[in-house]
């Protein structure tokens, strides 16, 4: 008995010791960033340690050790490895990519789990000691992240210490046409761009309202309920892709959705046009700035380049660029907890967020607990891409305005702000979060919220006072 015992003993301890050993012995087979070609000495680095350290389980093309082929072991790091990948595939961001830069999503993302070293996963490293990463590694990991981040999403014009940073002020100026924005404006809040005149974008996207409706999800054309929650048109032209799942590439292929969606607007751009013909003054000030009239690229145009108008600086833009006194002591303390507890990483840049399409529900199932029975928006980006891997992605919403946004998720279903950070904490961070905690990061949302124009957004009768009178005839409701 007690011989058997040692033998099984000494099978265990030779096997712990083989396993880490033959990583030295057997090398793992290239993954497809192997092949990354670049003249970019930075970025060999950086794809050598992404692939040697990193790939494994970012990636379902990545490399496996020898031992996954053992029917346990396989099932252990293939649980990793789609884990692992549902945060973070590396392949798309090098491989396939065409010369985009990496992604700001991804650029962050490596940078948390360098800062706090929370990448290759213990279990991991205790058997492939070897995987580790090293200190010159992160400088390394770090270097290029930065020099990234300075060439293509740093706002211009901060000094280094700015633009280094994973959240960026709003720049100063949109940079945008005014005769082209004004007339836009006029558009957006026309409710002749509804079949029956009753409503206008504005019905849901009121400035009054943080550039949202606060409905749970929005009604439209003859109190027909649309299937999710209304995200703000504030600072939109910032997002990567529009609507929660994507499927516009820009404000203006963004803009006929409503328009001729039957449960919203339910028009088309030439009914709007014959109704606008009969407005002289209008038609007289649309041809003025686009002589082709009224087409549908130029109505897209003129509403697009408003909403690129529509930036909302904040407390928050003075602190980043330095005035430390812009945010109260509450604020700042929930500031760093926003990075400690990831967030940043998914609500990166300008807007904090509009980058990337992360699975909602990466720590616990947040749909069978929401208990509602699950709806095709339920689904997100898969509607766009059929690729399982979207399923239940969305875009992640900005964080500009936040509190003004509510309730909160592509379904409505959270009602205040202080849920929302606990629904996070839970599904997509994966880490207890005290009250405390929780509180100071809602504090800091708070500094977030900005000003229109100069007009600050959470004073509604402000906004509606400074407006231009179109602005206010938006809705005949
Ligand atoms: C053995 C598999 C494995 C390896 C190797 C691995 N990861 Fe991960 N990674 C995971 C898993 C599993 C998760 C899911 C989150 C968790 O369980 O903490 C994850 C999550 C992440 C996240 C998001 C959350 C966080 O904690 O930062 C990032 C970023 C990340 N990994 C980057 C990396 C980088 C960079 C490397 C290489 C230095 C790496 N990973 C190596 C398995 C791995
Ligand atoms: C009936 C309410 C309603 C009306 C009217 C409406 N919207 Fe929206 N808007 C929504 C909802 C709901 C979504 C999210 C839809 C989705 O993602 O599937 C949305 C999404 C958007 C987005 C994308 C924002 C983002 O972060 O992805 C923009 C921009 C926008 N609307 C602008 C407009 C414009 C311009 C009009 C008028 C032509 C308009 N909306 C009319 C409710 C409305
Ligand atoms: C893994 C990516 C990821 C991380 C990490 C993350 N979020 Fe989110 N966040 C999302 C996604 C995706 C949504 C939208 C989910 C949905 O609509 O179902 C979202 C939504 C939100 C919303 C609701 C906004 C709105 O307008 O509806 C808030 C608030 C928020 N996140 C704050 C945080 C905070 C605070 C943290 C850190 C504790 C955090 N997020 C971490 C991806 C992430």
């Amino acid at each position: 008995m007690g011989k058997r015992i040692s033998i099984v003993l000494i099978i265990i301890v030779v096997a712990a010791f083989l396993l880490p050993l033959s990583n030295l012995v057997i090398a793992l087979p290239a993954s497809p960033l192997a092949e990354h070609e670049t003249d970019d000495a930075l970025e060999a680095e950086v794809v050598a340690i992404l692939e040697n350290k990193c790939v494994q389980c970012h990636s379902t093309e990545g490399q496996r050790p020898w031992y996954t082929a053992f029917p346990i072991a396989s099932g252990i790091i293939e649980a990793d490895i789609e884990d692992g990948r549902n945060h973070l595939d590396l392949i798309p961001d090098f491989v396939g990519a065409d010369g985009d830069p990496v992604r700001e999503v991804t650029l962050s993302k490596i940078e948390y789990s360098t800062q706090y070293n929370t990448m290759p996963p213990t279990e991991y490293v205790a058997l492939h000691w070897n995987h580790r990463l090293t200190q010159s590694e992160r400088d390394t990991l770090q270097d290029w992240i930065y020099r990234e981040r300075m060439e293509h999403y740093a706002t211009p014009g901060n000094p280094p210490e700015v633009m280094r940073h994973t959240l960026q002020p709003l720049p100063g100026e949109h940079g945008q046409d005014m005769a082209k924005a004004e007339l836009g404006d006029k558009l957006f809040h026309d409710v002749r761009l509804s079949r029956d005149n009753t409503l206008s974008c504005a019905t849901c996207h009121d400035f009054a309202k943080g550039g949202t409706d606060q409905l749970r999800v929005s009604i439209g054309i003859d109190n027909q309920r649309v299937p999710v929650n209304s995200p703000t048109v504030f600072n939109s032209g910032f997002n990567i892709k529009q609507f929660w799942d994507g499927r516009a590439a820009d404000l203006e292929e963004q803009a006929t959705g409503p328009l001729t969606d039957p449960a919203e607007l339910d028009s088309n751009w030439d009914q709007v046009a014959e109704k606008l013909e009969e407005d002289e003054e209008f038609t007289e000030a649309f041809y003025a700035v686009y002589p082709e009239g009224y087409t549908q690229a130029n109505f897209e145009n003129a509403i697009a380049t408003f909403e690129r108008t529509l930036i909302t600086p904040a407390p928050f833009d003075d602190f980043l660029k330095g005035d430390e006194e812009a945010l109260t002591e509450e604020q700042r303390h929930g500031y760093q907890l926003f990075k400690d507890y990831s967030c940043a990483t998914c609500h990166p840049g300008v807007i904090l967020g509009g980058q990337s399409f992360e699975r909602m529900g990466l720590f616990a199932d947040y749909f069978a607990d929401r208990g509602d029975e699950i709806t095709e928006a339920d689904y997100g980006r898969y509607n766009v891409t059929g690729d399982e891997y979207d399923r239940h992605r969305f875009k992640v919403p900005t964080l500009r305005n936040v509190a003004l946004n509510f309730p909160y998720m592509h379904d409505g279903t959270v009602e205040t702000l202080e849920e929302a950070v606990d629904v996070m904490a839970e599904y997509q961070v994966g880490m207890d979060m005290p009250e405390e905690d929780r509180d100071a990061i809602v504090e800091f949302m708070h500094s977030l919220t900005g000003t229109l124009d100069g007009v600050p957004l959470d004073d509604p009768e402000a906004i509606n006072e400074a407006a231009p009178e179109w602005r206010l005839d938006h809705t005949q409701r």
